[in-house]
């Protein structure tokens, strides 16, 4: 048996290293490797073998067909490259083709925008945390001092999953979260996607934005302004002028929007800032003290600002964009300009 295995393993080298052509080669395959080739037939004999000798013979077998099995597989490879190297009859493969380029992809324009937002922010010290997209009521509203039946809440063009599970409609729930887990001082981003019912030029039913909030002793309305304002800067590359218009958050108090001049039509008035000259790029405002009591913080102890930036309009606005469905359409020539 040894000695046949022996034969086997170095007919097999010579008969190989002389194969020239495939029809050789599928010769040898039928030979060697076929169902009733010689590796098949040895092995079946092993089954006869004493006992005793059985492990050594059945390891050695198995080792020369293994050797034969990937000789085979080399020489197959090695002819396949003649092949198309040689032989402009067997039009199979055309060496002449210009290659193919590879597509190198880059990230999405909204993420980009995502990046440098974050960026700026954590040079100024805020951490990134983030939450999940499908929310309970709880976080989304309850926490944010907006109960059942409050007519804030009509505001949110809300997708439902159940009574009390949702898409989330803005990132403030992270406020909540965050405050409830950890102590102040706290200074933290949050950045996600968000959800509404909702879908025009300016509106996508999905979209994402940027959550922002500070908590300390002593913190103020200056203090908002103040990292809003270097924000803009950094984020325009430029001195763009500001409007923080009076608003309404029932988590905030007091509370405002931010609008920076239309870069579009620099403040001329156009389709996209529906002629005002203005964008609205952000909601923000002192915390409110009864989000701060739902959490377990002393409202006379801390205090503490909140804003959250739509990341597609600030996109829009530094890239030009008047249309927000753009970024969504998936169209090649769109995204490969950024
Ligand atoms: N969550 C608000 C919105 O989506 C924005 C906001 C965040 C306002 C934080 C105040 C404070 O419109």
């Amino acid at each position: 048996m040894e000695h046949e295995l022996n034969t086997l393993q170095s007919q097999a080298r010579e008969l190989l290293a002389a194969v020239e052509n495939s029809k050789q080669l599928e010769e040898f395959r039928i030979q060697f490797l076929g169902r009733k080739g010689r590796c098949s037939t040895i092995m079946k004999a092993l089954g006869k073998v004493p006992k005793e000798d059985k492990p050594r013979l059945g390891q050695m077998a198995n080792s020369v067909k293994k050797e034969i099995e990937i000789l085979y597989a080399d020489k197959q490879k090695s002819l396949s490259l003649i092949t198309a190297g040689s032989s402009s009859q067997d039009n199979s493969i055309d060496l002449t083709l210009p290659g193919r380029k590879p597509e190198i992809g880059k990230l999405h324009p909204v993420t980009q925008i995502m990046n440098e937002v974050c960026a700026i922010f954590e040079s100024l010290g805020f951490s990134v945390a983030e939450g999940p997209d499908v929310e309970h009521d709880h976080y989304n509203f309850e926490a944010l001092n907006i109960p059942a039946h409050h007519p804030a809440r009509d505001m949110h063009d809300t997708f439902y999953v159940s009574d009390s599970i949702l898409l989330r409609t803005h990132t403030s729930p992270m406020q909540a979260r965050i405050m409830e887990a950890q102590q102040p001082p706290l200074r933290v981003i949050a950045p996600g996607k968000v959800y509404r019912c909702d879908s025009d030029i300016t509106h996508t039913p999905m979209f994402h934005q940027v959550e922002g909030f500070l908590v300390d002793r002593n913190v103020s309305f200056a203090d908002l302004k103040g990292v809003l304002t270097v924000f803009t800067q950094k984020m325009f590359d430029k001195k763009l002028e500001l409007r923080f218009r009076p608003s309404f958050f029932p988590f905030t108090e007091p509370s405002a929007e931010v609008d920076i001049a239309c870069v579009i039509c620099e403040g001329k008035g156009c389709r996209v800032c529906k002629r005002t000259g203005w964008l609205e790029i952000l909601g923000c405002g002192m915390v409110d003290p009864e989000v701060f009591k739902k959490v377990g913080y002393n409202p006379e102890v801390y205090s503490g600002f909140a804003f959250g930036l739509g990341i597609e309009r600030i996109a829009m606005l530094k890239y030009g964009i008047d249309d927000i469905r753009l970024y969504y359409e998936n169209d090649l020539r769109f995204l490969s300009q950024f």
